[in-house]
């Protein structure tokens, strides 16, 4: 069964065609960051807008995939959160409205599972299904949180920023340094013709035993450099600058996802999130896993930590991964009906991290 899934929480407005089994037959993604870039990150009502002109347009596109088009389909998978408000209305009202004119079943998504079920789209040459349970560490623009992964409807929340997410702390770098929006792709390149002991950063709660991230020292310790130093002026100059605070990003996901992998006894790791498109990150974890300190406990005795990475497409924002994870919803006999946004993770707890990291509920 085709199931249409639609995407409209942030900056991408996306339309897809994907069974329960993983197979992408449409994978449509209209992005807005031209708009949002004069700003240096997104603006909700922009991004709004934008959704309303783009998204008639894309899930059209998308049912050419189909010989019959809609009727094809046999269900629709819409993000239900978390996102902008403003934004999400707009696919949510899309959905509803082709779920009410063709009486197809209609369900929402949490677009986090989603982020963590992409690993299993059946993408690229030689895709490999994740066995669960798996660790995943979901690093992107709005979120980064590390969580236990049983199966598509067993997930639970290991860890998670205390304050920005790593993508915000790239984006933030990269303004700071005067490299435009989104910062994580240009850091991202500069840092590989750099030198990352060049400066020398904080490795932010890196050891900590929690599995909770911070990262706005990061950002401010480079918001310092920048005030005393100014701006990087030569070529080579920026790049250490960017490498060296790459480093201290991904060195403190790396540790983390793989000491995760360990207090969980699960020696399966996936990255996902637009940050998992980060070269230094890819290559650090499997580095991390390969290693001493990436043994996990199992039955079998100690076995090194399996990295997966999803293809590029399926780790940023598309639909093609709320169309997967609203068809396993839907196999199992799963419907909405009532479909109103929500702005922020119902799993993540809400309250205050006290200094010694014990949390205080609201
Ligand atoms: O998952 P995503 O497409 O959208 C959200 O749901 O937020 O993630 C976008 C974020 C941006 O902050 C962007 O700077 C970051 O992912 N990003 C990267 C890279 N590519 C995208 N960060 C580091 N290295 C990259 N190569
Ligand atoms: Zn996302």
């Amino acid at each position: 069964m085709w199931v249409l899934g639609i995407e409209s929480s942030c900056d991408e407005t996306a339309a897809a065609i994907v069974d329960a089994a993983g197979n992408v037959r449409a994978d449509v993604v209209a992005s807005q960051i031209a708009e949002h870039a004069p700003f240096g990150g997104v603006v909700p009502e922009l991004a709004a807008r934008a959704h309303l002109r783009a998204v008639v347009p894309v899930v059209e596109r998308a049912l050419t995939a189909l010989p019959g088009g809609l009727a094809d389909v046999g269900g629709i998978a819409v993000t239900q959160g978390p996102g902008l408000v403003g934004a999400l209305l707009v696919g949510l009202q899309v959905a509803r409205a082709i779920a009410w004119e063709t009486e197809l079943p209609l369900v929402g998504v949490n677009h986090l599972d989603a982020h963590l079920l992409a690993v299993q789209l059946r993408l690229g040459d030689g895709h490999v299904p994740v066995p669960y349970p798996f660790v995943s560490l979901l690093a992107s623009g709005g979120h980064t949180a590390l969580y236990r992964v049983d199966a598509p409807d067993a997930i639970t929340l290991l860890g998670q920023t205390r304050d920005d997410a790593a993508g915000e702390a790239f984006d933030k770098a990269a303004k700071l340094l005067g490299l435009g929006y989104p910062g994580g792709p240009v850091v991202d390149r500069l840092a590989a013709q750099g030198d990352p002991t060049a400066l020398e950063l904080p490795l932010p709660m890196a050891s900590r035993k929690n599995l909770d991230f911070s990262f706005s020292g990061l950002k401010t310790a480079l918001a310092r450099h920048v005030a005393d130093h100014g701006v990087p002026s030569s070529e080579r100059e920026l790049a250490d600058v960017c490498a060296s605070y790459q480093r201290a990003l991904v060195e403190v996901l790396a540790r983390k996802a793989v000491a995760a992998c360990v207090q969980e006894g699960i020696p399966r790791l996936t990255l996902a999130g637009g940050v998992a498109a980060n070269r230094g990150l890819r290559a650090r974890v499997k580095e991390l896993a390969a290693g001493r300190h990436g043994k996990v406990a199992t039955d079998a005795g100690p076995t090194p930590v399996e990295v997966f990475v999803p293809v590029l497409r399926a780790c940023t924002d598309n639909a093609a991964m709320i169309a997967y994870a609203g068809a396993l919803r839907l196999a199992r006999g799963e419907r909405d009906t009532d479909l109103s946004p929500f702005s922020r993770d119902p799993r993540r707890e809400r309250g205050k991290f006290r200094r010694d990291g014990t949390l205080v509920r609201r």
